[in-house]
């Protein structure tokens, strides 16, 4: 299969990630069939897909004629086989349960055509688990969009163990024809790439939520005046459930290092979630917090976390995740970064960053930190 093959898709789940990635398609020209267990769950799909296109409208990005179009493409349907009999891709956006995803895979893999494409949006989980359910696993690959995903460029499209170069291939193609950012990842790893690079910045942060000092505030201070959103608000902002599973996912796949720190599973576990429960670190019952930037730390610096996320990039070439530093870079910067990280470096030099790395790693005990063989040798080129 082509991805010039690729007429229907079916996207399964029309939650948060689901409706998004319908309402793409749709707008990309495919007919999408966008199925969840519940009618209601649909419709709830549906209006979220109606009132993003009308804000398109309003803001001058699609006529309504465009909106109505790509509207009369969306199929909302409960019925499973219906949805993906005729489907050539089919996007799955179920929730983030790898018994559940491997259910979903295995019914899938009987009832779509031969030649289908398997796709799963999940975050974390391993595509080659996932495809582990299903007999024909060199058709099911990772199509990983970001929140919000009619929004946000990048789209990680990842190989599990068995996965085919056409069936890889025809999915970055769709990827391009959505108007995203494809970006290939090679090597089926946690965090792929996106999650990966941020993953020690992550920890970082709850190393200093654990030790109290400098306050959460004092840090953010420091980013608030050229970030859209500074390090701990976006904790809150994502919620500190799902920062506080991931932490723990890498702490099971990646190191020990990243287990959740107790002042972060307290707060979880006290139900302060976020931005979503109104109260996380900050208060966000009457909207986005207001953060005091009038008494920034002077013990870390933006630096800090370059140099954290360019050696945890430089792991990625190592174990031969991706195809270059490029790709990296395309990735983090289309992910929200804005600029790659090899970028940054290329400006703060490695022997700064090097240093960085070593000072964090003594500092808090943390081999995650330390610099790796590629990061000492400095000589990357993008
Ligand atoms: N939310 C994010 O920021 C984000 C970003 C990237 C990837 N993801 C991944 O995308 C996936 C979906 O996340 P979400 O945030 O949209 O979750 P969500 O809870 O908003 O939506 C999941 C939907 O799937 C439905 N569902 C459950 N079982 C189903 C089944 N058998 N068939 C069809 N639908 C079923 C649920 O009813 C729900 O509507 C997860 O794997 C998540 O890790 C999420």
């Amino acid at each position: 299969m082509k991805g010039s093959d690729i007429k229907k898709i079916a996207v399964i789940g029309a939650g948060a990630m689901g409706n998004g990635i319908a309402q793409v398609g749709i707008l990309a020209g495919y007919t999408v069939a966008m199925r969840d267990i519940e009618q209601r769950f649909v419709d709830k799909g549906v209006d979220t897909i109606k009132a993003s296109l009308a804000k398109f409208v309003n803001k001058g990005k699609i006529t309504q004629e465009q909106s109505e179009m790509a509207l009369s493409r969306l199929i909302p349907i409960v019925d499973l086989e219906a949805a993906v009999k005729d489907a050539d891709l089919i996007i799955e956006a179920a929730p983030e349960d790898l018994d559940l995803k491997k259910k979903i895979f295995a019914e899938l893999d009987s009832l779509v055509p031969e030649e289908a494409i398997l796709a799963s949006n999940t975050s974390t989980m391993s595509i080659t688990k996932i495809a582990s359910a299903a007999k024909r696993q060199e058709r099911v690959i990772g199509m990983h969009f970001f929140n919000p995903s009619v929004l946000m460029k990048l789209v990680e499209v990842i190989y599990g163990n068995n996965s085919s170069d056409e069936a890889v291939q025809a999915t970055f193609e769709v990827a391009q024809k959505m108007g995203k950012i494809p970006v290939i990842v090679k090597k089926d790893s946690p965090g792929f790439i996106y999650n990966r690079v941020n993953a020690p910045t992550g920890l970082l942060l709850q190393k200093i939520l654990e030790k109290g000092s400098p306050s959460f505030e004092q840090f953010d201070a420091v980013f608030k005046p050229f970030m859209p959103m500074a390090p701990f608000e976006l904790l809150d902002y994502v919620g500190l459930d799902i920062v506080m599973h991931t932490q723990k996912y890498f702490s099971e796949t990646l190191s020990k290092d990243y287990t959740p720190v107790k002042a972060l599973v307290d707060l979880v576990n006290s139900g302060v979630l976020g931005m979503k429960t109104g109260k996380g670190l900050y208060d966000w019952s009457a909207g986005r917090p207001q953060i005091d930037t009038s008494n920034p730390t002077t013990e870390y610096d933006p630096v800090d976390m370059v140099a954290l996320q360019v050696n945890e990039a430089t792991k990625l070439l190592e174990e031969g995740v991706v195809e270059g530093p490029a790709d990296i870079d395309l990735a983090m910067a289309n992910g929200g970064g804005g600029v790659g990280p090899f970028a940054l470096a290329k400006g703060i030099g490695y022997d700064n960053l090097v240093k960085k790395c070593n000072a964090l790693a003594d500092k808090f005990g943390l081999e995650v930190f330390r610099p790796t063989k590629t990061m000492q040798e400095g000589n990357i080129q993008v």
